[in-house]
């Protein structure tokens, strides 16, 4: 019998935060500010209401969101365990986190944060039938003809028999509210076009992964600790 290796895959991290409704209720109160004394009308109006582009990016500074980050840490923690990686040897910092929220057919376009280790996105208020979570595979290992995965043409003419996880370079997550998922910042991911939303919040954050010890260490980033800023910049 013949046998099929799937190797170098993504692996998408998914559970439950469970806060409290009255915190919930904190924190969605504290964003719904956050947009109201932002918003000017500004951003295009297809695009959601992102914290990071308008003056909040910052969110963990905020003491109602004090028991979510703790829930996050160790949601990360899992996540690493999921490698291998002995998160003894690491260090972990939120570099910036920062809501959004999408009314009607308000939607985040694809995108990366390739400045930062890990990213994720929670649902502190999404109703069924607000847009999915979308992730776009930029390696395509698989796509032996260029552009074939997304081949718009290809699926009118049916040149799949079935879509599986060995022929796609997108995927939806449909995510509940208290979900978390964690990603590598370095995935294109964005959110579902031409969906109504109604008020859908979600809270993301990039995190940067630091070697604690930079003794014949390559690779990792050093402690931050043993940096110096530059004198006169
Ligand atoms: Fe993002």
């Amino acid at each position: 019998m013949s046998n099929i290796y799937n190797f170098f895959s993504l692996s998408i991290y998914r559970d439950k935060i469970k806060l409290s409704e009255k915190n919930k209720k904190e924190m969605v109160e504290e964003i719904l500010k956050m947009k109201k004394d932002s918003d000017k009308g500004l951003k295009p109006i297809q695009n959601a209401w992102t914290g990071d582009t308008h003056g909040h990016e910052y969110l963990y500074k905020n003491e109602k969101f004090h028991l979510f980050y703790k829930e996050v840490e160790k949601h990360i923690i899992n996540y690493m365990n999921h490698f291998e990686l002995d998160v003894n040897k690491l260090e972990f910092y939120f570099q910036r986190s920062w809501a959004t929220l999408s009314n009607s057919q308000e939607h985040i376009s694809a995108h990366d944060h390739s400045q930062s280790n890990l990213s994720f996105a929670y649902y502190l208020k999404k109703k069924k039938g607000d847009a999915q979570f979308v992730l776009i595979d930029k390696t395509k290992h698989n796509e032996f003809i260029p552009q074939l995965f997304t081949s718009v043409s290809a699926d009118r003419n049916k040149i799949f028999k079935k879509r599986t996880t060995s022929n796609i370079a997108r995927i939806n997550i449909d995510p509940e509210e208290d979900d978390i998922i964690i990603f590598p910042s370095k995935t294109l991911h964005g959110t579902q076009k031409n969906i109504n939303n109604s008020e859908r919040i979600s809270i993301s954050a990039d995190v940067s992964i630091l070697a604690k010890e930079s003794k014949n260490l390559e690779h990792l980033t050093p402690p931050f600790k043993e940096w110096k800023k530059f004198e006169n910049a």
